[in-house]
């Protein structure tokens, strides 16, 4: 059967890859149409070799019937029109970080716990691109040795604020004295521990992302997560320095084991040739690799690992295929 997708955000940097994902992995998509804002409707983007015009996104075009909408265009545009869509009916796989928490509306890794989705219509969430690579990596540990207490620093890829943040760096790079218009401070040559606004208690929201969509995703309200996000001077792929505590107590050998043979993890773990993830090489693919996989040094029952992944494609668009796949069984 060909599915009839719509794409809202499809100028953007997620939005893009997902006509680029749907297109590479064979979703068989019938109709394919892409919504934006009035400053690009009209525009004419490639979809498998043809042409479509992208059409301005209204209240209207939402009440049509669509077997799956992708949206990828901000909260705000989530809030207004993913209900919309999903009263007239429809599926929303929303990239934005609006709905993520309602009780309710599934937050999918699909590697993880696809099967909430049984029978499931209506808004579907994807997490945050930084939580996502981390639960693909954790999960399987989690369901062996029980997690107790995780604290993980982010290296984030400025991909992940959107276009203008990718062009900002570029033109940063370039000539050093590009305004510094999506963060607060220089990117180029430069890390700002700040992501998302700051809450009362010191984190940022990027870092209570984190914290609590952990927790809704392993079904664990216990699972103590103390998180630091860094933005830093890379195109495209987030690193993660990760450090867990468990129940049990884990041994190196079993987790490269359990991770070599969980779903959409590499291990990439050998020191003594040099060989660890990193995000330049992670680019472009679907994989969430694992490296630096060490025992702490105090903590018996405690280990060290870098969780490396492609925050555009496993961390935003792929996983919204591959909730795609899971609904129609394709994969
Ligand atoms: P547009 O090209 O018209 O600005 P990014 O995350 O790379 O900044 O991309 C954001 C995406 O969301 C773009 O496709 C952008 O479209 C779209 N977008 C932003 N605001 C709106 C809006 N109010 N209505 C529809 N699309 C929007």
């Amino acid at each position: 059967m060909k599915l009839n997708i719509g794409v809202v955000g499809a100028t953007g940097a997620v939005g893009r890859k997902m006509l680029e994902i749907l297109e590479e992995r064979q979703i068989p998509v019938g109709k394919l149409r892409a919504f934006a804002s009035a400053r690009s409707a009209g525009e004419k983007i490639l979809f498998k070799d043809q042409e479509i015009t992208v059409e301005l996104l209204t209240e209207e075009v939402m009440k049509e019937s669509y077997d799956y909408l992708l949206f990828s265009a901000g909260g705000d545009v989530s809030e207004k029109f993913a209900p919309i869509a999903a009263e007239a009916g429809n599926v929303v796989i929303d990239n934005s970080s609006q709905w993520r928490m309602t009780k309710g509306v599934p937050l999918i890794v699909p590697e993880v716990n696809a099967h909430v989705l049984k029978g499931y219509r209506g808004i579907i969430a994807n997490p945050n691109c930084s939580t996502i690579q981390m639960i693909v990596a954790l999960a399987p540990l989690h369901r062996r040795y029980r997690m107790k207490r995780i604290v993980v620093s982010t290296y984030q890829a400025v991909s992940g604020s959107g276009q203008k943040a990718i062009e900002e760096l570029t033109q940063q790079m370039a000539d050093g004295n590009h305004p510094n218009e999506v963060y607060t401070r220089k990117i180029a040559r430069n890390c700002i521990p700040h992501i998302d606004v700051f809450n009362e208690n010191g984190f940022t929201k990027e870092e209570l992302k984190m914290v609590y969509e952990t927790q809704k995703i392993l079904e664990d309200k216990t699972i103590e997560v103390n998180a630091t996000t860094v933005r830093i001077p890379v195109f495209y792929g987030h690193s993660e320095s990760l450090y867990m505590e468990f129940d049990e107590t884990p041994s190196v050998e079993e987790v490269k084991e359990i991770l070599s043979k969980a779903p959409g993890v590499v291990v990439v773990d050998n020191p003594s040739e040099n060989q660890y993830p990193t995000p330049l090489e992670a680019e472009n693919t679907d994989d969430t690799y694992v490296g630096r996989i060490r025992m702490d040094l105090f903590n018996p029952k405690a280990l060290s690992m870098w969780v490396v992944a492609d925050n555009l494609r496993k961390g935003a668009a792929t996983n919204a295929v591959q909730v795609i796949e899971a609904m129609e069984g394709l994969k």
